[in-house]
């Protein structure tokens, strides 16, 4: 059981790394960008979520199965609350976007950009606390 949360993370991180380079190339003229647009736009919601509900699977499981492990107190836990932070701006700045607000839209890609680079430390700092 231990095993499901970092699985499903990894699978988490993964995704999160395909939406965001989806993303980064709406910065660029690219054919059919719409088509590109909406399938970022319609991914990263589920994403966001998915990264939100590894958190508190992170948590659950520590507390319950890893009685090795002192809860909250682990660089995986700050890199993973910084994560969700970061994806949360994200996604806050892409409704703003949506509604026009051009502050949120020159924001919203370096906040998904910033929780992408963490992705490579929320990994390996999940790596050293895997059982
Ligand atoms: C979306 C990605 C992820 C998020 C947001 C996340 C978040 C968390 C959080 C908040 C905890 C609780 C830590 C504590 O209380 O000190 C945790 C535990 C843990 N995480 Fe992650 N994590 C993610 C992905 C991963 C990955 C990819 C791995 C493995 C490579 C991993 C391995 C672990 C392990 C081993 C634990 C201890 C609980 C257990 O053994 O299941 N996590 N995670
Ligand atoms: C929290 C998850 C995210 C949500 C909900 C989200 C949502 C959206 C939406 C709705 C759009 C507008 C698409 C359109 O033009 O129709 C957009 C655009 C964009 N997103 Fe995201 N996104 C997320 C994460 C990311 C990440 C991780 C990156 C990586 C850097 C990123 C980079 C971009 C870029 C560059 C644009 C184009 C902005 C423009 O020039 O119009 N997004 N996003």
């Amino acid at each position: 059981m231990a095993y499901v949360h970092p699985v499903v993370g990894a699978l988490a991180l993964a995704l999160l790394v395909y939406v965001a380079v989806l993303g980064l190339r709406l910065r660029q003229s690219i054919p059919r960008r719409a088509e590109v647009a909406a399938r970022h736009a319609r991914l990263a919601p589920w994403v966001y979520g998915l990264t939100l509900a590894m958190w508190a699977a992170g948590v659950l499981s520590t507390w319950a199965l890893r009685a090795d492990l002192e809860l909250a107190s682990s660089r995986h836990f700050q890199s993973g609350t910084l994560l969700a932070i970061l994806l949360s701006g994200s996604a806050i700045t892409a409704r703003a976007m949506q509604r026009g607000n051009r502050r949120a839209r020159e924001l919203h890609p370096w906040l998904g950009a910033a929780a992408t680079l963490l992705a490579a430390a929320q990994f390996a700092t999940g790596l050293r606390i895997t059982p």
